[in-house]
């Protein structure tokens, strides 16, 4: 039995798989068992910030692994201080809890704002979140996620999720009311298609919250940690909200992820309040260090913002009447097509060597590794191009 009868053997059908099976990856590419190179533009689903094989991120996690791998979170971590002492830094911060997927760093945010609600706002406790948002896969993060596919199969879902429309203040100001106790959004919506807000719509919707009392809780799972040229997308707003979820490369790669919160928040929860048994665990936490101090420095930054122009430019430049937009803010880059054919474009892409993923059915999003060169932006460009040429007639 080969790999892929064997996966489809034993392994739960929910993912389609790319057909190839990896044997190392190196900086931004990625070569099979077939030693066919592929330029990766998907990055473990915007995990591998520094690309494969960082050095500085598997010297910190071998390091770490051979001194111990998990004592749980009944004990002192040295790395979990420097990692959540390096992210208040960049965030602006009061504390951080550590968890281990986006998720769950969800439904901490969620746990946080019903705690707030029923101990300052007369027990609210509802969350408006937006229509085509993305929050993870857990109920109560998939009843804030607004799309209605994710719904079909888990009714009824948690009460209290309420939905307003993404970059509309007026709808978000009507869907609120004396019970809700925070509004959850991410600075542009990824999975949901890579939406980005017009302007000034996150320094609106902090205006809102603050005028009725309401927390604001921003997902930069997707679109923190350097992703968009900054250590947080919300920081070109200057909007300063009350709850950062983070995930995805916090961890250099390992399963790490973090809620953020503002000092007004942080006496909320007490001893209890919280537990993760993996959450923070040693081996994550000093990889996402190293990960996290490259990260953070602004010459990383500047390079993602320049290299992010670059790829955006060069997709607007595509002639094909199979293009409808390209849009996107640093290394999270849309294509959004006139008919659906994302996948085929991927699958095309994928036969050209190159790693690019359908989040809709008419949008590519493109997610690669920070460090990526240009030549690499270049040639993955030019691969584009060429797969939609072959897809007009
Ligand atoms: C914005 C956002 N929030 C939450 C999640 C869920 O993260 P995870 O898959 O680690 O649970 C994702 C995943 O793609 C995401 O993009």
């Amino acid at each position: 039995m080969n790999l892929k009868e064997a996966d489809k053997m034993y392994i739960g059908n929910t993912f389609r798989r790319y057909d190839a099976v990896f044997k190392k990856g190196n900086g931004a590419y990625l070569t099979d068992v077939k030693g066919r190179k592929y330029i990766d533009m998907l990055a473990g689903v915007a995990v591998n910030l520094l690309g494969y094989n960082d050095a500085d991120v598997n010297r910190a996690a071998i390091g770490q692994i051979k001194k111990y791998i998990h004592t749980s979170n009944l004990f002192y971590s040295p790395y979990q201080v420097k990692l959540a002492e390096l992210i208040l830094r960049n965030t602006g911060g009061s504390k951080v809890y550590f968890a281990n997927t986006g998720a769950e760093a969800s439904e901490i945010a969620f746990k946080i704002a019903r705690k707030w609600g029923i101990l300052h706002k007369r027990g609210a406790y509802k969350v408006v979140s937006m229509y085509n948002s993305f929050h993870g896969r857990t109920i109560a993060a998939l009843a804030a996620t607004g799309q209605k596919k994710f719904h079909k199969y888990l009714k009824p879902l948690p009460p209290g999720f309420i939905h307003a429309r993404f970059n509309d203040i007026k709808d978000a100001a009507a869907k609120i009311d004396s019970k809700t106790a925070a509004v959850f959004v991410e600075p542009v919506q990824a999975e949901g298609g890579v939406n980005i807000p017009e302007k000034n719509y996150l320094e609106k919707l902090k205006a809102l919250c603050a005028r009725k009392n309401v927390l604001l809780m921003i997902d930069e799972v997707q679109t923190g940690l350097g992703r968009t040229g900054r250590f947080l997308a919300s920081a070109y707003s200057g909007v300063k909200p009350d709850i950062i979820t983070l995930g995805k490369g916090l961890g250099g790669g390992f399963p790490l992820s973090a809620v953020v919160v503002s000092k007004r928040l942080e006496k909320v929860f007490t001893y209890g309040d919280h537990g993760t048994t993996m959450g923070g665990n040693h081996v994550a936490c000093a990889a996402g260090y190293a990960a996290m101090k490259k990260i953070s420095t602004e010459k990383m930054l500047k390079s993602v913002r320049e290299k992010g122009r670059m790829l955006l430019g060069g997709l607007k430049n595509i002639k094909s009447p199979l293009i409808k937009e390209a849009r996107g803010m640093g290394m999270i880059v849309g294509l959004e097509l006139s008919k659906p054919l994302a996948g085929a474009l991927a699958a095309e892409a994928f036969k050209k060597r190159l790693i690019i993923n359908a989040c809709r059915e008419n949008v590519i999003r493109i997610v690669p590794p920070l460090i990526i060169g240009k030549k690499e932006i270049g040639r993955a460009v030019k691969i584009i191009e060429e797969a939609l040429k072959g897809m007009e007639g």
